[in-house]
């Protein structure tokens, strides 16, 4: 992660996880009832339901918009984070903690050291704990964005509340391997997640492959990570000219896995029962995406797209997915089509293994 100094080993707790962020939010003994977490949206929904396992912590949802006048759609700013915390203690919540997701899932936002600094000190002002989400970090795929990880600041704005996550499961296409990390400076919070190792605890066996696999430096970078950056760029590259061609608008990022597109021209009327029909359609033609609500985004219509796969997989599922979309065209016919055409494909053409 490009550290000044070097880490140390006795600030990194390994867990399995579902993730760590279960861990991270509810053994940690940091919230209590009825504390809240801060959240900007959309995020990966299967935090909220990490939350809840545990716990009865409510998330307190930043709404970043699709449309917001002069800056660039769903962009997080310390304003909106201000925005969110005021309304939240007029509400009588007592926030402890705000979620930051670098790179962002679903949006692939990749945040600059600039902004998450100002994020950080927004944290510091408020007593915070910053738990900073970096599961996609080597995922940044074009060759003139750099990833700077918050351990890579010269100094953190508050240490003892600032907790970094980082997994195997993206960065190294390990998903089911169940390793993950967190790193902090606060020694109760390592003591108490080493605790939870007990029920979360990566096995002997595992930690010593990973050992093994992350000590092989030349291998990653020489070989690895460049290979899988070539493949990103192309898989990117085929989805985003087809999205093009189709005119559907989407946010051109460089990281991460799928690409967050705005697919409202099909809905009939703008609600979520309307994305969720469309969400049925493409799975009746054995496509998978994820609906924007999902991950609780607050304008329906907006989708996932997986486009980290085989070159075969991609174009069968677009093909069945956009011809979905390019017969159903903006009259949003798609339901008719759901009665009328049976799916074009038996074979299973899948976007999106769900939980990425
Ligand atoms: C932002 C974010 N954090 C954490 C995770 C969980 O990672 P894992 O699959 O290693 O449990 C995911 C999985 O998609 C994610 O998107």
């Amino acid at each position: 992660c490009g550290s000044p100094r070097p880490l140390r080993a006795d600030n990194v707790s390994e867990l399995s996880p579902p993730q760590p962020l279960v861990v991270l939010y509810n053994g940690s003994s940091l919230l209590y009832i009825p504390d809240a977490i801060l959240i900007p949206t959309p995020f990966y929904g299967v935090i909220a339901e990490d939350v809840h396992l545990y716990s009865g912590v409510r998330l307190f949802h930043v709404h970043l918009d699709c449309e917001p006048t002069g800056s660039r759609p769903f962009h997080l700013t310390v304003d909106k984070l201000e925005e969110a915390m005021r309304k939240a203690i007029s509400e009588g919540l007592n926030v402890r903690a705000v979620v930051l997701v670098n790179p962002h899932n679903p949006l692939a936002d990749v945040y600059s050291p600039q902004e998450m600094t100002g994020f950080l000190e927004f944290a510091k002002r408020h007593k915070l704990h910053a738990i900073v989400d970096e599961v996609y970090m080597l995922t940044v795929f074009e060759d003139t964005v750099t990833f700077h990880s918050v351990l890579s600041m010269d100094s953190l704005p508050d240490p003892q509340r600032t907790h970094v996550m980082w997994g195997m499961s993206k960065d190294f296409a390990m998903a089911g391997v169940r390793v993950g990390t967190v790193y902090s400076d606060n020694r109760d919070l390592v003591e108490a997640l080493d605790k939870l190792g007990m029920f979360h605890g990566v096995p002997g066996p595992i930690q010593h492959q990973m050992a093994i696999l992350l000590q092989d430096k030349d291998w990653i970078n020489g070989k690895f990570l460049p290979e899988n950056r070539l493949r990103m760029q192309a898989a990117h590259r085929y989805m985003t000219g087809e999205l093009q061609s189709l005119g559907v608008p989407y946010l051109h990022r460089p990281a991460g896995f799928y690409i967050w597109a705005d697919l409202r021209k099909y809905l009939y009327e703008p609600s979520f029962a309307e994305e969720l029909s469309l969400w049925r359609c493409f799975l009746r033609h054995k496509v998978v995406l994820s609906c924007g609500q999902a991950f609780h985004c607050s304008t329906p219509g907006w989708f996932r797209i997986v486009f980290t796969d085989r070159q075969q997989h991609l174009t069968l599922g677009t093909f069945s997915c956009f011809s979905l979309l390019m017969i159903a065209g903006e009259e949003n016919r798609y339901r008719e089509m759901l009665i009328f055409f049976p799916p074009p494909f038996s074979a299973c053409s899948l976007f999106c293994p769900v939980f990425l």
